[in-house]
């Protein structure tokens, strides 16, 4: 059962549909979405473990490492208001496969950060946690938000220019990337 309003297509691991990747064929209408919970702790650290290397360099620019109970903690035992996240979920065990969260900059900003599992990239997961992510940062009065996305990133610059129209500051290793979420979306590119 999905707790959708769109059901989410079948993909297959990897977008590959060559006959050898059949086996991994899921269906990602099981995703279910919830704001993070502090007993989410240890679910995020299994989450952060299978995720691959490279889905780790794009998401925290560097070396894949073990999420410390400590850190797990302060990510998941959070106010909600100033700092915010999502978690898209399946199973019956409620495996955590995305995240989305912010953390305030400023009264009207704030930062973001997502990370969907690899084999649940490209299925729109993204898309629906930055819906959810959204709507509560404009609920406590976040209008803007900011991330750091590496030029090649295509998925998280087309996930922000769904929230609103962007502005981009090209620094020399990343780029800074300003969503008004108080204006319409572009058209999509
Ligand atoms: C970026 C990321 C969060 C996107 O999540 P996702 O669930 O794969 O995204 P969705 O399936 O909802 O797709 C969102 C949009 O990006 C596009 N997209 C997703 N992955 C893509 C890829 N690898 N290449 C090109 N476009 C891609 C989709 O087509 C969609 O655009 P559309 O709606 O205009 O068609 C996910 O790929 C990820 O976790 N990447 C690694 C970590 C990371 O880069 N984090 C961002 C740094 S903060």
């Amino acid at each position: 059962m999905v707790a959708e309003d769109k059901p989410i297509g079948t993909r297959v691991a990897g977008g590959i549909s060559s006959a050898s990747h059949q086996a991994h064929q899921r269906d990602a209408g099981d995703v279910h979405f919830r704001p993070i919970r502090p007993d989410d702790w240890h679910r995020l650290q299994l989450f952060h473990l299978r995720l691959s290397a490279a889905t780790v360099a794009r998401r925290f620019h560097g070396a894949k490492r073990e999420l410390s109970a400590p850190l797990a903690h302060r990510f998941t035992d959070i106010d909600g208001r100033d700092n915010a996240a999502w978690v898209a979920t399946t199973g019956t065990r409620g495996r955590i496969v995305g995240v989305a969260r912010y953390f305030r900059l400023s009264p009207t900003s704030a930062e973001v950060a997502f990370v969907v599992e690899d084999g649940y990239q490209h299925w729109g997961v993204g898309r629906r946690l930055m819906d959810r992510l959204r709507g509560t940062a404009l609920e406590k009065g976040i209008t803007d938000f900011v991330a750091e996305v590496l030029p090649t990133n295509t998925g998280m610059l087309r996930l922000l220019r769904q929230a609103g129209p962007i502005e981009v500051r090209r620094e020399p290793d990343a780029w800074e990337v300003r969503v008004d979420m108080t204006r319409e979306p572009a058209p999509p590119a």
